[in-house]
């Protein structure tokens, strides 16, 4: 099973309750051998008009974060959502729409088997490293998980909000180059 198969199943999934009012379902984007998977919440407006993640302002200031360590969507890493249906009035996904959909993100970590995990922002965080996870306090930290590296940062769009955590985050991203150039083969 490659991506772009399980894409197409994926893009007729009503196994729950959001495929009611979605446009696209927005599976992800990246490189089909990425060794560096970024983790959303779920797609926005923009995101479910045309069907790919962060494409709207936030997704414009992580293309910047991601330029600045020599990553790209296109070439050297891979974008997903926990939940790949937009939320009414982008709220939180649920707890049962989360766990429902991450039969979706489990595949696309059977396949890809990344090195390193990314999650942008609390519910990918508490959904993958731990329930409690705080972004403000362990933010940048690495946390070892059967032999893959999570790691969790601030949401972009938090840090549109906050400016002020936006040198923490460069920071983060600083490590994750580091950490990039200690564990991935083929990303640099
Ligand atoms: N916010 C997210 O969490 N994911 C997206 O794809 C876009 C915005
Ligand atoms: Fe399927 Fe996920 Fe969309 Fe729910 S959010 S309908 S589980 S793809």
């Amino acid at each position: 099973m490659d991506l772009q198969t399980l894409q197409h199943q994926c893009s007729g999934c009503t196994r729950c309750p959001l495929h009611k009012g979605r446009t696209h379902v927005v599976f992800g984007q990246g490189a089909a051998h990425a060794e560096v998977l970024f983790v959303g919440e779920g797609p926005g407006q923009s995101e479910d008009e045309q069907g790919l993640p962060f494409v709207g302002r936030s997704g414009q200031l992580l293309d910047k974060y991601l330029f600045a360590i020599d990553l790209d969507r296109h070439t050297n890493c891979y974008i997903a959502n926990i939940v790949k249906c937009r939320p009414p009035q982008n709220r939180d996904p649920l707890p049962e729409e989360s766990e429902v959909c991450m039969y979706w993100l489990r595949e696309q970590f059977r396949i890809l088997r990344p090195k390193i995990v990314v999650c942008l922002g609390r519910v990918a965080a508490q959904r993958l490293i731990r329930q409690d996870f705080s972004v403000t306090k362990e933010h940048g930290i690495f946390f070892d998980k059967n032999g893959t590296l999570f790691m969790g940062t601030f949401h972009p769009a938090a840090l549109l909000r906050q400016p002020q955590h936006k040198p923490n985050a460069f920071a983060d991203f600083a490590a994750l180059r580091d950490k990039i150039g200690e564990v991935c083969d083929h990303t640099y």
